[in-house]
């Protein structure tokens, strides 16, 4: 029975999080359904709202059961989605919605290793997860395109507990901020989330 608890509080280190997200795996969609989990819906309108990008290919971080695949795919019908998580459940079911060219098992903090750059790379409901900014950060500087962008959401709470304006400003030398949102909500009907804990969306872009 997967503790929902632990995902305000923290579910853990890499081994602990993957054993969670892969026994929550079957039941997540269904589950954040029940949340009402908009995260994925709103990061793209805030995306088609701020730029006018149309791209053709896209690295989605922590892609888990492809929620977020899945609606790229409704906007973007033609685009080419490679995703990776270090969920292998929750792989094997965005594997099978067919909306992914290409699906690895990996750490975000580990670089990925692809011929091609991304015109976008995404990371979303999932930066509470980053133990080590500068290795994420790495990672999507090395695999995304000049002019590329960088869509994630991450909680408001954490934001201010880890000053996370400054890591932003860190990063600002290769990704300059686009645009961030105001906070909105992140699972209004989950009772420990409701309203108090809310996200921004933010969008960066390389130089
Ligand atoms: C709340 S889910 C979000 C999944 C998906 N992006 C969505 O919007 O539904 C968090 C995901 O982050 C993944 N995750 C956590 N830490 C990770 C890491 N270090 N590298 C890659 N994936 C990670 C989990 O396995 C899980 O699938």
């Amino acid at each position: 029975m997967t503790n929902f608890k632990s995902l305000v509080s923290g579910v853990g280190n890499l081994s602990k999080t993957t054993k969670y997200y892969d026994e929550w795996s079957e039941n997540y969609d269904a589950t954040l359904k029940l949340w009402n989990y908009q995260a994925p819906k709103k990061s793209i309108r805030f995306l088609k709202e701020t730029t006018n990008i149309k791209p053709k290919i896209i690295l989605d971080l922590a892609c888990g059961t492809g929620l977020f695949g899945t609606e790229l795919k409704k906007v973007y019908p033609k685009v080419h989605i490679y995703g990776s998580d270090i969920s292998k459940k929750s792989i094997k079911i965005s594997s099978g919605k067919k909306i992914y060219k290409k699906l690895q098992i990996k750490n975000f903090e580990q670089l990925h290793h692809y011929k091609i750059k991304f015109d976008l790379i995404s990371l979303i409901g999932s930066m509470t997860y980053c133990k080590n900014f500068d290795k994420l950060f790495l990672n999507i500087n090395k695999n995304i395109k000049e002019n590329g962008f960088f869509i994630f959401t991450h909680r408001v709470d954490l934001w201010e507990k880890q000053n996370f304006s400054n890591i932003l400003k860190a990063v600002n030398n290769s990704l300059k901020i686009i645009k961030i949102s105001r906070p909105i909500n992140y699972l209004p009907l989950n009772k420990d989330f409701k309203k108090k804990i809310k996200i921004r969306i933010v969008l960066l872009q390389k130089y």
